[in-house]
């Protein structure tokens, strides 16, 4: 027993040594993942840098943190002095900019969350490897494309795991974290502890297609567009029947647009080239058109749904 109590001491005592490890986090991509990972990082304690090429998306990424700190800290503290300091205390540990490479040269964590395409990946990956100290841990949020082979373009492969968040980032409470063969334990147990320390549950995977949620959820949101494709229902019905049959917040088709056609599209597509012989990545034709007429979901405005009034990125 005594011996026990010892080792769980010991291991919270390292956990809690290796959560502080990771103090300053640079995230590199503002879209709807990357701003959500780091407003909660800044919600949390840590020191942020949010980093994207495009100025004007790294100004509209920090409105959307700034309206989303504020529905936290009203839920978390109603109206009053407590709400306002959180808000004040959280943005002021965030820092943006537009040069990825300086931005990492203090960074303990570095969380990659741009565009789903392995050869872009690897570009950014293999600059900041140069420009990165060697203790500071590199992840990928990838959704569809296997973390070893980003990995691969780095000298840090035992430094270098998978952190899969979930959008809403500020809402939802799941962390995938994931080792690939060459990850290293120390490694592991750091972005496990930092996890924590951003308030999410986490489960650990594999290094597979789509980890644990995607693998089920992808296929399910794919199986929808077809029955919609194939005229089965209309997608108000669809909608309808997933969201009160299953008790789901939100029906498929307007979560599809929510999350961004083009990024799931974007993932499927990655996951075709990555593991060719799964049939359920496989792309709906309707998902194929909705790309080339440039429906993109919520954020541009228009989707399976419209939304003119609601335009995120416009
Ligand atoms: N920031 C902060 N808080 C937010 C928020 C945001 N961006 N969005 C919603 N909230 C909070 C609200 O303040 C509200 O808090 P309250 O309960 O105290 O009032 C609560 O969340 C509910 O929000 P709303 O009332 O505005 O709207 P809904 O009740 O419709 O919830 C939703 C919105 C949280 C998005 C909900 O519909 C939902 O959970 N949808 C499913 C999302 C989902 O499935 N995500 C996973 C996608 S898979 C993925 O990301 C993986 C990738 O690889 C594809």
């Amino acid at each position: 027993m005594a011996f026990f109590t010892h080792l769980t001491r010991r291991s919270l005592a390292q956990s809690a040594a290796m959560a502080n490890a990771i103090k300053n986090v640079t995230v590199i991509g503002s879209g709807l993942m990357g701003a959500g990972i780091a407003q909660v990082a800044a919600q949390t304690g840590h020191s942020v840098t949010m980093v994207d090429i495009d100025p004007v998306a790294v100004g509209k990424a920090e409105k959307r943190i700034a309206d989303s700190i504020s529905r936290v800290a009203k839920k978390k503290f109603g109206e009053g002095d407590e709400a306002t300091k959180f808000v004040s205390e959280s943005l002021s540990r965030l820092r943006t900019s537009t040069d990825a490479v300086a931005s990492v040269e203090s960074a303990d964590l570095v969380v990659e969350a741009i565009v789903e395409n392995l050869k872009t990946k690897k570009e950014l990956f293999s600059k900041l490897d140069n420009a990165a100290p060697a203790h500071t841990i590199f992840a990928s949020n990838t959704s569809s494309i296997p973390i070893a082979k980003i990995a691969e373009a780095t000298n840090r492969l035992d430094r270098f795991g998978g952190l899969h968040f979930f959008n809403p980032v500020p809402v939802m409470k799941l962390l995938e974290v994931i080792k690939t063969s060459e990850t290293s334990q120390a490694t592991a147990d750091a972005i496990t502890a930092w996890g924590k320390a951003m308030g999410k549950a986490i489960v650990h995977c594999k290094d597979t297609p789509g980890f644990i949620v995607n693998r089920v959820f992808v296929p399910y949101l794919l199986s929808c567009i077809r029955l919609l494709d194939e005229e089965v229902a209309t997608r108000a019905d669809i909608d309808l029947a997933i969201k009160l049959g299953l008790e789901y917040p939100m029906g498929p088709l307007e979560l599809l647009d929510y999350l961004g056609i083009d990024t799931i599209y974007n993932i499927c597509k990655e996951w075709r080239e990555a593991y060719p012989d799964m049939p359920e990545f496989q792309i709906p034709p309707l998902l194929e058109r909705m790309i080339s007429e440039g429906r993109f979901g919520k954020k541009i405005g228009k989707g399976f749904y419209d939304y003119k009034d609601q335009v995120v990125f416009g």
